[in-house]
């Protein structure tokens, strides 16, 4: 059976695909560092697992409505008023798989050649830059004055370091409330990555033009993983303990980048678990007789070289950068970034 041509031009989530290539190379005993993934190595707290289990001893275990339970979307309303100062209703709440679904969902029902969407990650994957209120309202407007739709990727909001404030795009004005698709999910503020709980908030239309498309090729996501995710907004108290030890992690990298990675220089991330640091300045340096000309030569570079695996910015669209994950224990990041310092001294 032979496959269409639009199905061969999809390539595989960059992330994701050296994060395969690293579980590849575990799976054969070797033994790599790897700073790729982007999921927190802390554990789903009990409480979560435990409501998922009640859940599936009460027999939620049932088709649901595809924009989900309606005590979850109260749940996520309740959630965005208070953390966010946003006023939805369940009816402008849909519930997907992942943060991911919900932002392809809304490309794909949201743009038309005429229309045009800004997609604003903030706090930042890869380089974990928090943008102010008044960046924010800038960008914010200026859309608005072009007619260009805001889909607020808010999945790191609540990983922000000592000092620094978060704030929703959509929160600044109704005239921007009605132009923003805000999104977020579990996955990273409680651990729940492989649960694939995300949810977005918005107009009315559009999110019931989300939910039709939703019903055709998901129906709805998995029923006792909503149960269990109304119990999960109940509860964050564990956070800002995950926080302190992803700022302290960061510190760390970037104190031990000065002494292993001279050449490379990087902007203090303000949240988020990623440094994304440039490596331009080792291009055209050579190691056995292959040179580095760029991100993806570089990573692998320093995954055959150092047993350390990292994400090529080329993923990103910055072919000067690398990025790290610290996302994993002090330990690792320690022996990794050694590594990755005697790798690029071989680099002539
Ligand atoms: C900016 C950003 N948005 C969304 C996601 C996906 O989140 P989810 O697991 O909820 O699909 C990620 C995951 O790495 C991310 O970095």
């Amino acid at each position: 059976m032979k496959t269409a041509k639009w199905l061969e031009s999809i390539i595989p989530s960059p992330t994701l695909a050296v994060n395969q290539k690293v579980m590849e190379l575990k799976s054969k005993g070797k033994k790599i560092i790897s700073l790729v993934v982007g999921e927190p190595d802390f554990e789903t707290p009990e409480f979560i697992k435990n409501a998922a289990i009640e859940a599936l001893k009460k027999n939620y275990t049932k088709y649901t409505e595809t924009q989900g339970i309606i005590p979850l979307r109260e749940a996520i309303c309740e959630k965005l008023k208070r953390e966010n100062g946003l006023n939805y209703e369940p009816s402008q709440i849909i519930v997907t798989c992942g943060a991911k679904q919900a932002i392809s969902t809304d490309l794909e029902k949201v743009a038309t050649t005429k229309t045009k969407v800004l997609i604003l990650n903030n706090p930042s994957n890869p380089t974990g830059v928090l943008y102010n209120k008044d960046e924010l309202l800038k960008i914010s407007e200026w859309c608005l004055n072009k007619g260009i739709v805001v889909i607020s990727d808010e999945i790191y909001e609540r990983i922000v370091f000592s000092g620094r404030k978060f704030v929703s795009v959509a929160s600044f004005s109704d005239a921007i409330y009605n132009n923003t698709i805000t999104i977020n999910g579990l996955s990273k503020s409680h651990c729940m990555t492989g649960w694939r709980m995300g949810y977005a908030a918005g107009p009315k239309n559009i999110i019931k033009a989300m939910s039709n498309f939703q019903s055709h090729f998901l129906s709805h996501i998995t029923t006792f993983v909503q149960y269990a995710s109304v119990e999960a907004l109940k509860n964050d108290s564990f956070i800002p303990k995950m926080v302190i030890a992803y700022e302290e992690r960061i510190n760390t990298t970037i104190e031990l980048m000065k002494k292993y990675m001279p050449l490379s220089e990087c902007v203090a991330p303000d949240g988020a678990f990623y440094i994304f640091p440039t490596v331009n300045k080792y291009y055209g340096k050579s190691c056995d007789g292959k040179t580095i000309k760029n991100s993806v030569d570089m990573a692998t570079f320093l995954l055959e070289a150092a047993n350390v695996a990292v994400v090529p910015g080329l993923a990103f669209g910055m072919d000067n950068n690398i990025r790290l994950s610290v996302a994993t224990s002090l330990e690792e990041i320690k022996d990794g970034l050694a590594k990755i310092g005697q790798a690029l001294g071989k680099l002539k």
